[in-house]
């Protein structure tokens, strides 16, 4: 049977994940492609899943109140402020379907988070990236020179994935006034707790200050619990209830509900987790530009290496020393800051590919 698909897919590629680590020569495997976090959960959360497990026979609460109130609380914002999907990928894909219509194009700096193309282009909508600058930040002043009247949606990250570079509140703040009021800016801020910049753009003050300012958080990253997909949309109460319309019925499982509103509760716990990886991406970068590989300032968990030509021979000392890395093909490799022991490998393996590939600059 030759079922008709809708045309272009063959040219669509798939999202793709970060490689899994083969073991090689006898190494323990760290798998540093994903931007995960390398704490397991932390044991109340554990326990909170557990409880709920003998109730995995029902369907989850849609309006997931308690997680809602909790994440609203959080903010201090009311809980038609909050949209919930099945990890921010999921409500930044809520987004482009409530907000566009066929043909509206949807702009991002490029490079940045890699599901943005994919999920303008299967909304029906048209990607408008727009290249970083060079160094690794976002060209605000071509973003804006770049709206058309039919760019309905932007999405700034902040620390951008992959380079890790942050948008100061300045800067910002004049990139939204210069846009029109009636175009939306997401700021999507899944690394958010690993920025330590003093003057970064925050999110929620936008948000607070701008209608047309929407906020994009997870719950993979330092609450560490991607495998259960859950994150969240800080936004005006009108795309709120379009985001509810469009989202996937039943996307946020009761056990991602249960370890939300559990993680929330533990956010002490987990800042003392958040401060060692903020520590190890120090070392690490020290270590690196010490070894004297062209690494970037990154306020994310996770370090870009500039690596242009060498980005081949470099990823290939990684493989073999059983370190998967994310690799951009001529372009660099993003390392996500692993455990300490992760780390160690990543700066002997510098220590060595900085002898070998010189001069890298
Ligand atoms: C910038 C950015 N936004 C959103 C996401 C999506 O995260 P999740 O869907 O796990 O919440 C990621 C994941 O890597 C990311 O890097």
């Amino acid at each position: 049977m030759n079922i008709p698909h809708r045309a272009g897919l063959e040219n669509f590629p798939p999202y793709r994940q970060g490689k899994t680590p083969g073991g090689t020569n006898g190494l323990k495997a760290f798998k540093l492609s994903s931007n995960e976090n390398p704490y397991p959960p932390l044991p109340s959360v554990i326990e909170a899943v557990t409880g709920a497990v003998s109730s995995i026979n029902l369907y989850p609460e849609i309006a997931a109140g308690e997680l809602t109130a909790a994440i609203a609380g959080r903010w201090g914002v009311s809980a038609e402020n909050i949209a919930l999907g099945a990890g921010s990928v999921e409500v930044a894909s809520q987004i482009i379907l409530a907000v566009t219509n066929p043909g509206d194009q949807v702009m991002f700096a490029w490079r940045s988070f890699e599901a943005y193309p994919l999920l303008a282009t299967s909304a029906g909508a048209t990607p408008q990236p727009i290249p970083l600058t060079a160094d690794g930040g976002h060209d605000l002043a071509a973003m804006a020179a770049a709206v058309t009247p039919r760019t309905r949606l932007i999405f700034v990250c902040n620390p951008n994935n992959p380079t890790g570079a942050v948008l100061s509140a300045a800067a910002v703040e004049a990139f939204i006034q210069s846009v029109p009021a009636d175009t939306l800016v997401v700021l999507d801020e899944a690394y958010v707790h690993f920025n330590r910049d003093a003057d970064t753009a925050v999110g929620i003050d936008m948000f607070r200050k701008y209608p047309n300012v929407a906020v994009l958080h997870t719950f993979s990253k330092a609450y560490g619990l991607a495998g259960l997909r859950l994150g969240y949309a800080i936004a005006a109460p009108e795309l709120v209830t379009n985001l509810r319309k469009v989202a996937v019925p039943f996307g946020v499982t009761s056990l991602a509900q249960t370890a939300g509103v559990a993680s929330l509760q533990a956010e002490n716990e987990l800042q003392e987790r958040i401060d060692i990886l903020v520590q190890e991406r120090r070392r690490l970068h020290e270590g690196l530009l010490e070894a004297g590989l062209p690494v970037q300032p990154s306020e994310a968990n996770f370090l870009w290496l500039d690596s242009g030509d060498h980005t081949a021979a470099l990823a290939a000392l990684f493989e073999e020393k059983a370190l998967s890395v994310r690799v951009f093909a001529d372009e660099g490799i993003r390392i996500t800051v692993g455990s300490p022991e992760a780390n160690d490998r990543i700066l002997d393996v510098a220590r060595h590919a900085a002898a070998l590939l010189a001069p890298l600059h």
